[in-house]
Formats: structure tokens, sequence, C-alpha cells
């Protein structure tokens, strides 16, 4: 009760908002921020010297805690401007954080949480390995479904047209000096006998050359955002944005293939888009704020399953940055009384991860709007909830 009055009180003292409509109720699907390289053969693949990490692979960095306790710190900032949130700490029907088991999703909410509510002690949810809401694998065990989606893949896979950006990893490499193609006589990345591994339970995954470079590529990016000098950043043969467009291309590619064919995407992400669907639906009972932090292969599957229109983010070499935010934002019109929904891709730029450039209102991360194919817009991206909930619906 308690808890109550004293959110309304908290929402009524907001009279700065240039906006006409109060914030009701937000959901932040995250990925979690830099870690370090996943790949354990990296040494195979170059005969140059990589630079050390001295975390496990796959481990949140230090520099990706600081920088998600940015985010946290800005995201509180916002949500108390909007008067969601108020200067108490926060109770779990105020803020919930659900993370992937992962040590690397974990530490990543829990350092958000440090810097957005600091000395409050708001707990972490997770779930014993492999937590199913996040674990993005196929659930379909049907042969009908494999086939389907076994072809789609496929054919995404033939159609990727990443030769310019394979050579230049190539050469980044200098692929044919090493091991891999020295004593397993793996010399070139272009070849196209690449992979699509499917099976029911596990995540869908390409083997073969595309699988290695988008190892390295993953390699270079989280050094470039960890801050290495760039004589450790792909020995410094990356020298601009086009370079990192062109290299990017290559992750983008490998994703597209495994993660963003409808029947495929909508069926990894059926758990996650469940969990999320309780909280819409629900109306007074669940938090005014939950922070789920994820992977990439849940930021993909649930875009592609939210059918939303092509976008781009500005400053951005990812298509899902590390870090990166879906912010589900439920308003409420006042005057109209009805609600709203908005969505933004709200993410840090390459800079500022690299940087580690702290945020405020005043300088904030991107926001980049998301529009849904299936419902119209006003022109301020706002969409009539009922509409969303119809088509929520009917993805269930
Ligand atoms: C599995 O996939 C098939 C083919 O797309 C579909 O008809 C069926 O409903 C799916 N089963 C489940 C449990 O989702
Ligand atoms: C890409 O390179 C491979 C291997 O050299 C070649 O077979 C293929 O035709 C090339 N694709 C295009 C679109 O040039
Ligand atoms: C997924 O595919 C759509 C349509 O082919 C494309 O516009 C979009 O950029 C892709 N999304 C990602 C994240 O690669
Ligand atoms: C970062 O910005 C926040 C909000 O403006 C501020 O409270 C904090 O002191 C800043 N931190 C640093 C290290 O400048
Ligand atoms: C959403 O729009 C797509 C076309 O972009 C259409 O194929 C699909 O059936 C629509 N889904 C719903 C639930 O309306």
């Amino acid at each position: 009760m308690f808890v109550k009055l004293f959110l309304v009180f908290c929402a009524l003292t907001v009279t700065t908002v240039e906006s006409k409509y109060r914030l009701k109720q937000v959901i932040i699907l995250s990925r979690h921020n830099v870690r370090t390289p996943l790949a354990r053969n990296l040494n195979e693949v170059t005969p140059k010297p990589w630079p050390s990490w001295k975390e496990k692979p796959g481990y949140l960095t230090p520099k990706g805690a600081y920088l998600e306790g940015i985010m946290g710190g800005y995201f509180s900032a916002w949500l108390k401007k909007e008067g969601i949130l108020c200067s108490v700490c926060p109770t779990e029907d105020i803020f919930y954080a659900y993370a992937n088991t992962e040590q690397r999703t974990v530490v990543s909410a829990m350092s958000f949480i440090d810097k957005a509510f600091p000395n409050c002690n708001v707990k972490v949810h997770f779930k014993e390995k492999p937590d199913p809401v996040f674990n993005p694998v196929i659930h379909n065990e049907t042969t009908i479904f494999k086939n389907i989606a076994v072809k789609e893949m496929n054919t995404r896979l033939k159609h990727l047209s990443l030769n310019n950006s394979l050579l230049f990893v190539e050469n980044i490499l200098d692929y044919k000096d090493s091991v891999q193609c020295k004593s397993k006589n793996e010399c070139d990345l272009l070849d196209n006998k690449n992979k699509i591994n499917y099976r029911v339970g596990y995540k869908p995954y390409i083997t073969g050359p595309l699988k290695v470079s988008k190892s390295v590529v993953d390699a270079f990016i989280m050094s470039y955002y960890e801050g290495f000098p760039m004589k450790d950043v792909a020995w410094d043969l990356i020298t601009d944005k086009d370079h990192w467009k062109q290299i990017m291309e290559i992750s983008n590619g490998y994703h597209d293939v495994i993660f963003n064919t409808t029947l495929v995407a909508k069926d990894i992400a059926a758990p996650l888009i469940k969990y999320m669907s309780d909280i819409f639906f629900s109306k007074e009972e669940s938090p005014k704020i939950t922070l789920l932090m994820g992977h990439d292969a849940n930021m993909l599957t649930v875009l592609n399953t939210f059918n939303f229109k092509a976008y781009t983010l500005q400053n951005q070499f990812e298509k899902s940055p590390v870090g990166g935010k879906i912010v589900f934002q439920k308003w409420f019109d006042e005057k109209h009384k009805k609600d709203l929904l908005k969505i933004n891709y709200v993410y840090q730029s390459t800079e500022q991860l690299r940087h580690g450039l702290n945020l405020s209102l005043e300088i904030p991360p991107e926001f980049t709007l998301l529009e849904l194919k299936n419902c119209t817009a006003d022109s301020n991206g706002f969409y009539v909830w009922d509409d969303f909930i119809s088509f929520l619906k009917s993805l269930l």
C-alpha cells in the first residue's frame, strides 16, 4: 500500500516531461556487454600473436561491467525523469531483473543494477543452466519443420556474398601462413564448404570457413571495444569505418542464416516471447520495469519474430551491439485515456564503447525507433496498445 501511494506521488511530481504521455511500463531486452572472444582455437588461424585477455573465454570483462554500469546509470536517470522510478530503492513490483545463467549475462545485469540503484541490494534472478527462456535452441521436433528450416537456412547461406569481406580477413590474418593452412590444409576462407548443423534441442550453427571468419571478427570487435591499442586490434590493419562495416558483414551474414528466417527465429524465440507476453498481458501484477539480460541470439530471434521494418543503427557496426537494448515502452495518453506502445533500440555507439564514455540525460546513448510492419504508428512512432496486443496474441 505504502509503495503504491508513493508511486502515485512520484509520478505526480514530474512536470517537466515534454510529452503529453506518461510512461507506465517498460521491458528492456538486453544483450550482455563486452566479453572475451568465444573461440578457443584462434592461434591456429594466424601466425600473428593475439592480445591476451585476463578472463576466461566468453566472460564479461571489467570494461564490459563498467560499460553496462554506465547504461544502468543512464536508464535510472531516464526512468526517474519519466516518473516511473523514484529516488528510493525499488521493490520487485517496480523493478525486476532476470538474466540468463551465463557469467556474462548475470554479471552484466548486476553491473547495470549496481549503478542504477547504488546500495540497494536489488537482486538478479537467474536459473540453473540451461534456462529454457534464454536458451536459443530448436524446439520443434517434427521432420517437416526440420526440412523447411534447413532448406531456408541453406538458401540464405547460398545467397551470402561475402567474398570481399572474407578476402580482407584472410589478408589480415595471413591465413596462408597459419597452422590451419599448413597442417590441416584449410587455406581458403572463401571456400564454399560451409555446412549448417541442425539438431533439435541445440542452437543451429555453421561449420567451415565462415565460422572461422565469424569467430575472428568477433575477436576483433571485442578487442576494439575493450580499448586495446590498435596494434592489438587486428594488428592495426582495420583503419577506417568502411573496413569495420566490411568485416561485420561476415557476422551479420552468419547470423542472418541461423537466426533470421521466420520459421526458425519464431521457434527459437518462443519461450522468451511467451515470457514477455505474460508481462504485457497481465496489467497490475507484473513489474513496472523488467530487465531481461540475454545474448545476440535472443535479440536477433526476437527482432525477427516481431517482424520489424529494416533498421539502421547509427554509429554502430553491429546489428545487435553488445549492451544494446530493445526497449518496449507502454505509455498512457492522459487526454484520450488510452495506452500506447513505443519501441526503441537503445545502445552505445562504437565510440562510446571503445572510449568508455559516460552517459547522461544530456549525452544519452543512441536511440533508434523500431517499427512494426504489422501495426500502424502515429507520426511519433506510437502504436495503439490494443493493436499491439492483438498482434502479440497472433504470434503465440
Ligand atoms: C512444428 O512445425 C510444423 C511445421 O512448421 C508445424 O506445423 C507444427 O505446428 C510445429 N509444432 C510445434 C509444436 O510448434
Ligand atoms: C566467392 O569465392 C568463391 C571461392 O573462390 C567462388 O567459388 C565464388 O564463385 C565467389 N563468389 C562470387 C559471388 O564471386
Ligand atoms: C533479417 O532479414 C531481413 C529481410 O531479409 C533484413 O532486412 C534484416 O536486415 C535482417 N536482420 C538482421 C538482423 O540481419
Ligand atoms: C556519469 O554521469 C552520471 C550522470 O550524469 C554522473 O552521476 C556520474 O558522476 C558520471 N560519472 C563519471 C565517472 O563522470
Ligand atoms: C504481418 O505482416 C506480414 C507481412 O509483412 C504478414 O505476412 C503476416 O501475416 C502479418 N502477421 C499478422 C499476424 O498479421
